[in-house]
């Protein structure tokens, strides 16, 4: 059932990337050659879980969904820069700037993200007073207080050997605040109360943190195939990461208290969020 779920999630999520209008300059070409090529699509699957578990159709939602992970993707452009992460390789190919340069990939992202607000914004949604609150959060949770923050606290910690809950901060930012916003964008957008809107914020806090974490142990023990870019880029970087802090198992402990709490944050939803559950499930198994 969660693979077939998974898969009809994909397929729309797909369709609706692939309908963009993609071929009219080199500027379309590097966006659509990180953003199509692999990608598990984590962000836009959990808003339309996310819109379904509070009773909404989910191909109402598809291209604000999408938009999230235009976010994700020109996230992942810069991240992977000489400027910071510095890796040559994700998504299972040559990273954006290996093949376009770095001038055209830092303009990419600048064009993913800006282009995601346009789909946010898109008055097909029909919504204009429920878009208007998930463009706000879905700013704040990209931005200088989420995302952006937390990469800058990633890059700024280098080298320098954190605690636990410095790197928690810097994961709930880089990662969980993304993930969070998508659950409630899908929760929003669908018309869920707020009672199921803040069961979904607390339950994609919790797998945004096992997310993050099970990330730091894939880089690792991951196999670079599987997972489409390299591993061994923290230690390389000198990052702390909940392995480097903890050790595997450690980690892998504080995966799993993790995977619970965003479990029992499901309960209000009982059958409803069968696939959510088993999404938490996943994250914690993943291979890549
Ligand atoms: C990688 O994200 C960066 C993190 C926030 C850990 P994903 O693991 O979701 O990457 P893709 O989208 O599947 O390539
Ligand atoms: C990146 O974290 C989080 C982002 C916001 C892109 P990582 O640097 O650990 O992600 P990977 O391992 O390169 O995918
Ligand atoms: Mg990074
Ligand atoms: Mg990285
Ligand atoms: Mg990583």
């Amino acid at each position: 059932m969660f693979k077939e779920t998974f898969q009809r999630y994909l397929t729309m999520i797909d369709e609706t990337l692939t309908q963009l209008p993609w071929d009219k300059n080199s500027l379309y070409e590097s966006m659509h050659y990180s953003l199509i090529g692999g990608g598990k699509r984590i962000r836009p699957v959990l808003a339309l879980a996310s819109a379904e578990a509070v009773g909404g159709n989910p191909r109402n939602i598809l291209r604000a969904a999408v938009a999230l992970e235009l976010i994700h993707t020109y996230s992942l452009i810069h991240d992977d820069l000489p400027a910071m992460d510095n890796d040559d390789y994700r998504r299972g190919r040559l990273s954006n700037h290996k093949v376009f340069g770095e001038a055209q990939a830092i303009l990419a992202g600048d064009a993913l993200l800006t282009y995601a607000f346009e789909l946010l914004a898109d008055s097909e949604l029909g919504q204009p007073e429920r878009q208007l609150r998930i463009i706000r959060e879905v700013a704040v949770a990209a931005g200088k207080d989420g995302m952006v923050g937390g990469q800058v606290a990633d890059v700024a910690a280098e080298g320098k050997s954190l605690t636990l809950n410095e790197i928690e901060e810097i994961h709930k930012a880089k990662t969980g605040a993304l993930l969070t916003v998508s659950a409630r964008l899908g929760g929003i957008l669908a018309g869920g109360t707020e009672e199921q809107i803040g069961a979904l914020t607390e339950y994609a806090q919790a797998l945004g943190l096992a997310f993050q974490i099970k990330d730091d142990i894939l880089d690792i023990v991951g196999d670079s195939e599987t997972l489409g870019k390299p591993t061994g880029s923290d230690l390389r970087q000198g990052k702390s990461t909940y392995v480097s802090l903890l050790g595997l198992e450690g980690a892998g402990q504080q995966l799993h208290a993790q995977t619970l709490k965003a479990l029992s944050a499901l309960k209000p939803f009982a059958e409803r969020a069968i696939f959510l559950n088993e999404l938490a499930h996943y994250i914690e198994e993943r291979k890549h």
